[in-house]
């Protein structure tokens, strides 16, 4: 399998990112452990999760799907098998990016991983609040003492990259390599308009979140009735309407033509765009993550990606 560097930096990754929100959430330890087994069979590598996942459950308090990660690293072994992004700033106890911030999420990041660094270390939202000196002072300390190989920057509108790195350059501080925007299908005016020429511009990387639309693009949602008792049938309920359902019956289309699935298609769909490294998405079984990672061996022609540009237009 082809491997895409991370914009200008040394690493090499596999174009389909493990999303670590369902660990401790919708993934018990057990499925956790089997679908990460299936994910590195697969012959993938990267895995993105955050401190905060999954703060938002009854019961959980953050620093759930970093534990099982890291449980996972040290049950199997496979922490050089693997590329591994985690997050600041949006753990209720540990907000924003100051540095005393930063300084003391990373070390409750490394002891929750059981790993002593993190390939890339992501600022979870932009913090305004904050200097870009400070912030970036903070993890250039962190890339010097190798807890940290490379930064990224997630949620950030492209005018905040572009001064970040302006800063970074000024400064002789690191640069972010790597965005994380959300992008799939259906919400596609943002990134594009906004986040997508900076990143081309800068040759950053760039991993795109929600990547089928909370399962939406998969296209098992089709009226309200299918969202009743649903883990994110409230995340999903915007994407019922005339747009989102042509774009499933071309995703369908699509997907017919190859004998694959429409998960399939709209994720092999993201990977064709120069611009994106990788898309991020997640499974809460072996079962779904067989359509995740077929989408690095799928290629799209250009008609059927006119067919779904044109479905989503
Ligand atoms: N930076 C940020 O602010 C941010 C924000 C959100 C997410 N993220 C990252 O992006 C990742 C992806 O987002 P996401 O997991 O929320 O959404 P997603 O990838 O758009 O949707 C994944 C969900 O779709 C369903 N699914 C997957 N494959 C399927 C298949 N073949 N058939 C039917 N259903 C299928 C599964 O949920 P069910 O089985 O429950 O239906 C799965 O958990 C997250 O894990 C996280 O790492 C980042």
């Amino acid at each position: 399998m082809q491997k895409r560097r991370i914009g200008r930096s040394d690493i090499q990754v596999t174009p389909l990112v493990f999303g670590g929100n369902v660990f401790g959430w919708t993934a018990d330890e057990a499925t956790s452990f089997s679908i990460l087994d299936a994910f590195v069979d697969a012959g993938l590598d990267f895995i993105d999760t955050a401190d905060v996942y999954s703060a938002w459950v009854p019961g959980n308090q953050g620093g759930e799907s970093e534990t099982i990660i890291g449980k996972w690293l040290k049950k199997s072994g496979k922490r050089d098998k693997v590329v591994l992004a985690t997050k600041v700033s949006k753990l209720p106890q540990r907000k924003g990016l100051s540095a005393t911030n930063i300084q003391a999420a990373v070390e409750d990041s490394l002891r929750r991983l059981q790993t002593d660094y993190i390939d890339v270390y992501f600022s979870h939202d932009d913090d305004t609040a904050t200097p870009l000196t400070e912030t970036l002072g903070a993890y250039q300390k962190l890339i010097e003492a190798g807890k940290v190989r490379i930064i990224g920057a997630s949620n950030y509108s492209g005018a905040r990259v572009e001064e970040a790195l302006a800063v970074s350059r000024q400064h002789g501080l690191p640069e972010y390599q790597l965005l994380q925007p959300e992008y799939n299908l259906y919400d596609r005016a943002p990134y594009e308009a906004d986040t997508e020429p900076v990143a081309l511009a800068n040759h950053l990387g760039v991993v795109v979140y929600y990547s089928l639309a909370s399962g939406f693009l998969s296209g098992k949602y089709r009226s309200k009735a299918d969202l009743a008792d649903k883990a994110r049938g409230s995340r999903v309920e915007k994407y019922l309407n005339p747009r989102g359902l042509a774009i499933l019956d071309a995703l369908e289309q699509v997907a017919g033509r190859h004998g694959s699935t429409s998960a399939t298609v709209a994720l092999a769909w993201l990977i064709a765009r120069p611009s994106v490294t990788a898309p991020i998405a997640s499974a809460t079984s072996v079962e779904q993550l067989k359509s995740l990672a077929a989408a690095v061996q799928l290629v799209l022609t250009g008609d059927d990606i006119r067919e779904l540009n044109e479905a989503s237009a």
